[in-house]
């Protein structure tokens, strides 16, 4: 196990009819003036928006509202918050949505203080001093953005989607409702399992070892997301399954389970090219990358390979052919993905060849992909290719 520092400040509050405590939370953080920030509607739609509104007043909150993030969330938009915080004296900002608002809010908390443009940051050429504090109520159990240090934005200007990881990122809270994942249509609920799944695992395949504590937890992670999405998608409104998928996004990502031990995060930045370009589902994205990549690279460690096929999908160890193991964990991970309702090939998500080279080019283009096995150009094209 190596050395590691854990610090993870957000404060959570996980249960039902939650989300009518924002006020305080907002208050207790030390906002008067909060930007609300929201997506594409599904917040008005299913009555949320009331509920939170009704909260910040009955708290004495005041409140201007941004709303229209997109998945894959905008540059344009972030700019936009930007402005108006700067405008109208915002000094918190309350994302309530999915791992794209949250972004684009942690986004927004960034640029405000900073006298450059806030792309810098995605650019590696800042780092943030002071950022607005950011609080956070939960609709999708996926990106685990609610407690975590990282930022994902898309620019625009080159379809560029680009990451910012900041320890001043972590939310100061974040409200955990499963209740309000029932809304959620089957695909969203399949393709953020599949983020989360990816979260565990970007992190399970390590060269590190001595570190059985947090395998076992990666493990049980996983198996508690395999177990309980099928209940979920069958039963939309079976709160304790919402509540494990809900739990589980938030372990997957705030970094306790990779204490000790060094991430490989290739598949990310893999799938990031293809959300960028084809406007993918990140989730939806990572079905069809992981498998690819754990095919391309497993030869490099097969016990870690074996291990997960044991352990996370109960396949029987072959004495004989180990290989043989490692292979059918992969298989399983995809069947599993696949019986979500995921595409599980680049085919089925309606995307051709033609645009392969660009993308591997964009991915590996400030340097070598992945930790577990360092990736270039050639590599990532290759992963693509397996995944056709
Ligand atoms: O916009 P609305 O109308 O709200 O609809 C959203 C959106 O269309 C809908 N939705 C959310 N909650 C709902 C709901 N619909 C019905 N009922 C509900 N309760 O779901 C759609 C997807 O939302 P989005 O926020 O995009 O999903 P997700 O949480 O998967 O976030 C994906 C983004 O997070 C980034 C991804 O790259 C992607 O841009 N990530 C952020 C990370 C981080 N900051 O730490 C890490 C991740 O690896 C990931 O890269
Ligand atoms: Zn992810």
């Amino acid at each position: 196990m190596l050395n590691f520092e854990f610090y993870n400040p957000t404060h959570i509050v996980f249960g039902k009819k939650t989300e009518t405590q924002v006020g305080d939370m907002v208050k207790q953080y030390g906002g008067r003036r909060v930007l609300l920030h929201y997506g594409g509607g599904s917040i008005k739609k299913y009555g949320l928006y009331d509920s939170i509104i009704k909260s910040l007043e009955a708290s004495g909150v005041e409140y201007i509202e941004l709303s229209g993030v997109k998945p894959n969330p905008r540059l344009s938009l972030v700019r936009e918050g930007i402005r108006m915080c700067r405008e109208q004296g915002a000094d918190f900002i309350l994302a309530v949505g999915g791992g794209s608002v949250i972004d684009s809010a942690k986004a927004i908390a960034t640029g405000t203080p900073y006298g450059g443009d806030v792309w810098d940051f995605y650019q590696g050429m800042a780092e943030a001093e002071t950022v607005l504090p950011v609080g956070v109520v939960l609709t999708i159990p996926a990106a685990g953005s609610e407690s975590s240090t990282g930022s994902v934005i898309t620019n625009e200007e080159g379809w560029y989607k680009r990451a910012y990881n900041s320890l001043l990122l972590r939310p100061r809270f974040a409200i955990l409702n499963p209740e309000l994942s029932y809304t959620l249509p089957p695909f969203q609920t399949a393709a953020g399992a599949a983020d989360i799944m990816a979260h565990v695992m970007e992190r399970y395949f390590t060269d590190v070892t001595h570190v059985d504590l947090t395998d076992r937890l990666c493990e049980s992670t996983l198996r508690t997301v395999i177990k309980y999405v099928p209940i979920a998608l069958m039963e939309p409104e079976n709160y304790d399954a919402r509540a494990e998928i809900m739990w589980a996004g938030t372990i997957a990502h705030n970094d306790l389970l990779a204490t000790g031990r060094i991430g490989d995060w290739a598949s990310h930045g893999i799938e990031h090219e293809l959300s960028a370009v084809y406007d993918v589902a990140h989730g939806a994205g990572l079905a069809v990358v992981f498998p690819a990549w754990m095919k391309y690279v497993y030869a490099h460690n097969l016990d870690r390979f074996v291990q997960f096929a044991v352990r996370v999908f109960d396949v029987e160890y072959d004495f004989s052919d180990p290989e043989r193991t490692a292979l059918q964990g992969i298989e399983r991970l995809r069947e599993y993905f696949k019986s979500t309702g995921l595409a599980v090939t680049l085919k089925d998500l309606d995307i051709g060849d033609d645009r392969l080279e660009e993308m591997a080019r964009k991915c590996a283009e400030d340097g070598p992909v992945g930790n577990f096995v360092k990736l270039g150009e050639k590599d990532v094209w290759e992963i693509y290719r397996l995944a056709k």
